[in-house]
């Protein structure tokens, strides 16, 4: 089940955060399919785990960029970042423990996350990384 399809207006118009944007995309859609058997959750479980590792090094990336390109809302951006993985962290223990609960209510924060981040964070740096 797809929940999130990448489109145009998600670009940032920097050819390798896209990319990555995309791949969380896929991640998130691949967790949405894990929802009921236990050979499901076996996938959440990897899925989830490959997600933070990878959120962490996309943030660690955007963070470098936008650092050498001197975004004077860095400090605000980092905490968004922060935020998250705080929260993400937090989702994913209760997926651990209670299973069946817990995954649809990952998919919608994430989902939320998707569209507040993506569309109205990271757009504010995008023109300032797109010109360059
Ligand atoms: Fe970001």
């Amino acid at each position: 089940m797809k929940i999130i399809n990448w489109s145009a207006e998600y670009s940032v118009g920097v050819a390798q955060l896209d990319q990555q944007h995309q791949k969380i995309i896929d991640l998130i859609n691949e967790l949405a399919d894990c929802l009921c058997t236990d050979e499901e959750m076996a996938t959440a479980s990897r899925v989830l785990n490959e997600m933070h590792n990878y959120i962490i090094d996309h943030f660690g990336l955007e963070e470098r960029m936008l650092s050498s390109a001197k975004y004077p809302q860095l400090a605000e951006h980092k905490e968004g970042h922060n935020r998250f993985i705080k929260k993400f962290s937090h989702l994913c223990a209760e997926v651990d423990s209670d299973r069946s609960e817990a995954v649809p209510h990952l998919l919608a924060y994430l989902n939320d996350w998707w569209d507040g981040h993506i569309l109205h964070e990271d757009m504010k740096y995008s023109p300032l990384l797109a010109k360059k």
